[in-house]
């Protein structure tokens, strides 16, 4: 049985225990910079952890097989480090870092000790990202040419996101920019971003951005997003539109991805007929997926 400490108790760790308790995993410390935090989640999910404030000391003497670091945006670097060099495997939750300095430090380090580092990017074990994923895959688009994405919505949290640099950037579409690679296999080659904080803003920072990203074969990527946009919000998926030379696949509105493809080769607008889907056996959603890609890999190596 492999033993873990949990670093960071906020929202996220939520999404975090359940399947680290499912899969049998010992969570022998839950460690945050506010006690209370970590005494309550101890709590709610009745373990037979140590609370601690002190991760250094608590890898001392726990000695786990992997951390889980479930912080902010801004401390990944700092804590994930320290547990790779405490000989730890990590899991973390996403973004990577808050800058590319950090993440190059995180790589390195990663590195230099050995250790792995996995980012969890939850959305990728979501049955409808499989299907569009697979149905992308399959050619039945023909050759794809174009992506869009649509994020928007009025989000009042609270707490780090309003304060940090780069909100919707860094904390949000970090998710639907690492989709776009999960769903068509293309990676980014180049991108003009335009980030911005618009009128009205409850952020500090940047929540607003246009991007056009070329990525590999060609395909051009358009994102528009915004965590400050009240009303007719878009799905927190995204709202996406897939262009192939033989068609179109559109998810959005966390409606099952459907879609339309060329039957015919005449008339001003060629006749339709509705593109085939595939179907995806994912059981495992969420970090419950990740979690599992991470124990496989410790057991199977
Ligand atoms: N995958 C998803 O869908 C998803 C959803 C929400 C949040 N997240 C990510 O999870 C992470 C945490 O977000 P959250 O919503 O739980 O935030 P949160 O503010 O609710 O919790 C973060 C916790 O980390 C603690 N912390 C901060 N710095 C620390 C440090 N150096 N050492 C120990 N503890 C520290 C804080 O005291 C707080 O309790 C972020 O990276 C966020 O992007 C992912």
């Amino acid at each position: 049985m492999e033993r873990c400490v949990v670093v960071g108790a906020g929202g996220i760790s939520n999404a975090w225990f359940p399947p680290l308790m499912a899969e049998g995993v010992e969570i022998v410390a839950v460690a945050d910079l506010r006690r209370e935090a970590a005494e309550a989640q101890i709590a709610r999910y009745e373990l037979s952890a140590e609370a601690s404030t002190d991760l250094a000391a608590a890898l001392a003497k726990h000695g786990p097989d992997f951390v889980v670091d479930l912080t902010v945006p801004e401390a990944h670097c700092e804590v994930t480090c320290a547990a790779l060099e405490a000989g730890c495997h990590v899991i973390g939750e996403k973004p990577l870092a808050s800058s590319m300095a950090e993440a190059r430090r995180m790589v390195r380090t990663s590195e230099a000790t050995g250790k792995l580092y996995m980012v969890s990017q939850s959305n990728r074990w979501h049955a409808p990202h499989d299907q569009v994923r697979r149905t992308v895959a399959s050619g039945r688009l023909g050759e794809l040419t174009t992506i869009a994405c649509d994020f928007f919505i009025g989000a009042h949290f609270g707490g780090f996101r309003d304060e940090m640099a780069s909100p919707l950037i860094l904390d949000m579409s970090i998710h639907h920019f690492d989709l776009c690679r999960f769903m068509t296999g293309c990676d980014p080659v180049s991108v003009y971003a335009h980030e911005f904080n618009p009128a009205g803003s409850w952020y500090r920072g940047d929540v607003s951005a246009s991007c056009i990203f070329e990525l590999t074969g060609g395909v051009v990527f358009s994102y528009r997003g915004s965590w400050c946009a009240e009303g007719c919000h878009t799905s927190w998926r995204g709202d996406w539109r897939f262009i192939g030379d033989r068609g179109t696949l559109l998810y959005d509105h966390d409606q099952a991805p459907y879609g339309q493809v060329v039957a015919g080769d005449e008339g001003f607008s060629r006749p339709l007929a509705e593109l085939e889907v595939d179907t995806s056996p994912l059981e495992h959603t969420g970090q419950h997926g990740a979690l599992r890609e991470l124990l496989a890999y410790l057991r199977t190596g």
